[in-house]
């Protein structure tokens, strides 16, 4: 009996726990199934929010080459001298729009426009050129002016020949039913702040600059402003975000856009520099990483200006530089720093601006 009934409950009990077990199994299964479920959700939301974040890291539009607006534009400037400075400029076949661009301190017209019959002294800055060819390749007609000295001065004559020059200029071409736009970089983005308030632009955009909003009187018609800046100038950053609240505060129309840093790679100097050689910007970022210039990402430790770049390729044999093309790499280590310098990483953004305020 015991053994009977050892074995009926055994037998009993072992049933029970084939029957617990089976549950078991599904409890497990459905677990199972759910955690996979969550793991799936929260890698999608990752990878969502990577690929966000990695936008706003303009890690694909930094990767923009200098020749990707060959198959769309061809570089014609004319030059001319008018009221002690020279202007450059080109217009496309039926614009829609007219840009501005003013330079930053030691700027010059020339530095916008690419080496060429017409402008045998041009240098073509790599972020500059691109600003020009994104401007024409969207059917702008682009105007560059030199400032009469190192940088734009913030008196009232200076805003008065540039009113002038654009007027004349405008007037000679007959284009004066096109909207005006202008994008002033540094010492240009204060320039063209306060032009804003001489000359009707549909928009503007200030790069690098917080404007002159405290010395000006902001009118309910001041243009659409877009402060395109790096937040690693943090004092910078500060000042654009009270004056993002005054204009705001006024009614006006405020973009944002931020411009990160991002690493430097082999091949950063050749995608961005007509003309550069392989060898030197391969080379480059090798002795960059010896050197501990950038870390182990690609990312620079300092500021262009602050590494010695050029004394460590006199240290160097097998590596030399094209004498021109100085002011060129030193451009791509300041905006690979992201702390102050002309950028056309987000020349996307800025035209969509400009197209969203044209009429
Ligand atoms: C610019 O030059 C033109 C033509 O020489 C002249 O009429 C005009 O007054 C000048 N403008 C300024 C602001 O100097």
């Amino acid at each position: 009996m015991l053994n009977n009934n050892g074995y009926k409950s055994k037998q009993r009990s072992s049933a029970a726990s084939a029957h617990i077990c089976r549950n078991q199994v599904l409890v497990m299964c459905f677990t199972l199934m759910l955690m996979l479920v969550i793991l799936f959700l929260v890698f999608d939301h990752i990878r969502d929010s990577d690929a966000k974040v990695k936008s706003s890291l303009a890690y694909d539009s930094h990767k923009q080459k200098w020749n990707n607006f060959d198959s769309l534009v061809k570089l014609h400037p004319t030059r001319e001298f008018r009221n002690g400075t020279d202007l450059i400029w080109q217009v496309p076949e039926s614009p829609k729009g007219i840009l501005f661009l003013a330079h930053g301190c030691n700027g010059k017209a020339i530095n916008f426009w690419d080496k060429s019959f017409e402008c045998p002294d041009c240098v073509g800055l790599p972020e500059e050129r691109l600003l020009v060819l994104h401007g024409l390749a969207e059917g702008f007609a682009v105007i560059t002016i030199s400032s009469a000295h190192r940088c734009w001065s913030i008196g009232n004559n200076e805003v008065l020949v540039v009113k002038d020059i654009l007027e004349w200029w405008i007037g000679e071409r007959k284009l004066e039913k096109l909207p005006l736009v202008a994008l002033g970089a540094s010492s240009g983005g204060y320039f063209v702040s306060l032009l804003a308030t001489a000359k009707k632009f549909n928009s503007i955009v200030l790069m690098i600059a917080e404007g002159m909003f405290e010395e000006i009187d902001i009118e309910k018609d001041y243009p659409p402003t877009l402060f395109v800046h790096m937040p690693k100038d943090f004092y910078r950053q500060r000042k654009i975000d009270e004056y993002v609240e005054v204009l705001k505060g006024k009614g006006i129309d405020v973009g944002v856009v931020e411009c990160m840093e991002f690493p430097l790679s082999p091949d950063t100097l050749i995608d961005r520099i007509p003309g550069m050689d392989q060898h030197f910007s391969r080379t480059l970022f090798e002795v960059f990483k010896e050197r501990g210039l950038i870390d182990r990402n690609g990312y620079m430790k300092q500021d262009g200006r602050k590494i010695k770049w050029r004394k460590v390729i006199q240290e160097r044999i097998n590596l030399a530089i094209d004498e021109r093309l100085v002011p060129h790499v030193q451009e791509e280590l300041n905006l690979a720093f992201a702390y102050h310098e002309m950028t056309s990483v987000h020349s996307d953004r800025i035209f969509k601006w400009f197209e969203s305020h044209l009429s």
